[in-house]
């Protein structure tokens, strides 16, 4: 494949911390034991400027954290978009730390989206998921959409879910609470992060009872992969992983501190991997081996085909919740996400 001069997407994290521990992410796993920090603004900064010679599309303030832990992010944010005024800057947190002042701060900037995830409409199901305070969490939410509606902002206010076993029955409160307010609501799918989620709290945590679940889990065998010719992550402390499901930091492609974006993306180690990629034996590197097991994509008809023949009252309850989830899939096609259901 062709490697253009400059990643088409960029995602910098600006800190390493989160301030949720969801069961579902390797954050709080990982982070015990890799090195933990803050990007130096100097770094920052010069990363910036560098991407602002290249026409990047997508730049993104975050990678495996939640951004708003950085207490500068207002002002590294509004630099990025200063700097990059044609690139779709866009934002993922978690929304528990969006205090009034972020709020405007972030409302005030050109930003193309802001994400936020949400596991949950009720306090129990936001602390099993998350652990942080889903109301709090709500009203955040909310004062951002109101202050943006009163800017008269074109930013795009986005929640969205993962589907799994212990919010599978608010999903539709969900899709009502946040229609109810205008505001996007979307449904992803679990998954394991290429092996960095224990494979037993994964298989613990999908939607249906083990059998139903077990049916709607594939392997396939990975070959290739476009990510390693269009985005490149940067750690904070300068490291470049292969994407974002190099949790562990397997395979570290450069580090930005004394080379440029340009000089990694052009590196033998890409060159390396990318070579793997185009001769398609991408599954001899593990955590790419790992990216392309475990991938939970719901067929619904052939699921409600195998429950139909069991009469156990788990499977009832698996029935009736596939039932849910099609129904809101009719009534709003695109609530489904990144192969959830087919
Ligand atoms: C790693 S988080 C970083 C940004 C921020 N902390 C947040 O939670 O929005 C980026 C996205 O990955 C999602 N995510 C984390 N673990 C996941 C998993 N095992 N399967 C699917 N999505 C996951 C989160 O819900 C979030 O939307
Ligand atoms: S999904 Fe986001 S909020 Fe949750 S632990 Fe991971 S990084 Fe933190």
């Amino acid at each position: 494949m062709r490697i253009s001069p400059f990643p088409a997407g960029v995602q910098i994290e600006t800190t390493s911390r989160c301030n949720a521990k969801c069961g579902f992410c390797p954050h709080p796993v990982v982070s015990q034991t890799e090195p933990q920090g803050v990007m130096e603004e100097s770094l920052y900064r010069r990363l910036i400027d560098e991407v602002s010679h290249y026409p990047v599309k997508l730049l993104q303030p975050f990678l495996n954290n939640d951004p708003l832990m950085d207490k500068r992010i207002v002002e590294r944010t509004e630099y990025m978009v200063r700097k990059n005024p044609y690139a779709q800057v866009c934002i993922t947190t978690n929304g528990a730390l969006l205090r009034k002042d972020v709020i405007e701060g972030l409302a005030s900037l050109p930003l193309h989206t802001i994400h936020i995830s949400s596991n949950g409409i009720t306090g129990d199901t936001y602390r099993d998921t998350m652990k942080i305070d889903g109301y709090a969490v709500l009203r955040n939410v909310n004062e951002l959409w109101d202050c943006l509606k009163r800017r008269n902002s074109r930013t795009r206010l986005v929640v969205t879910a993962i589907f799994m076993k212990r919010n599978r029955d608010e999903v539709a409160l969900m899709r009502d609470y946040w229609r109810s307010r205008g505001v996007e609501f979307y449904l992803n799918p679990l998954n394991d992060r290429a092996g960095n989620i224990d494979a037993a709290e994964f298989a613990g945590m999908l939607p249906f009872t083990e059998p139903a679940n077990r049916s709607q889990l594939h392997n396939w065998h990975m070959t290739a992969c476009q990510a390693l010719y269009s985005s490149l992550a940067v750690l904070w402390n300068g490291d470049v992983v292969t994407c974002c499901m190099d949790w562990r930091r397997d395979n570290v492609m450069g580090n930005v501190r004394d080379a440029t974006i340009r000089e990694v993306w052009e590196g033998a180690r890409y060159r390396s991997i990318r070579a793997l990629s185009d001769e398609g034996r991408l599954h001899e590197r593990p955590l790419c081996n790992g990216c392309g097991h475990n991938r939970f994509s719901i067929n619904s008809d052939g699921l409600a085909r195998q429950l139909s023949a069991e009469s156990d009252p788990q499977s009832a309850r698996d029935r009736e919740l596939l039932g849910t989830l099609v129904n809101l899939r009719e009534q709003t096609p695109q609530l489904i996400q990144l192969g959830l259901m087919q």
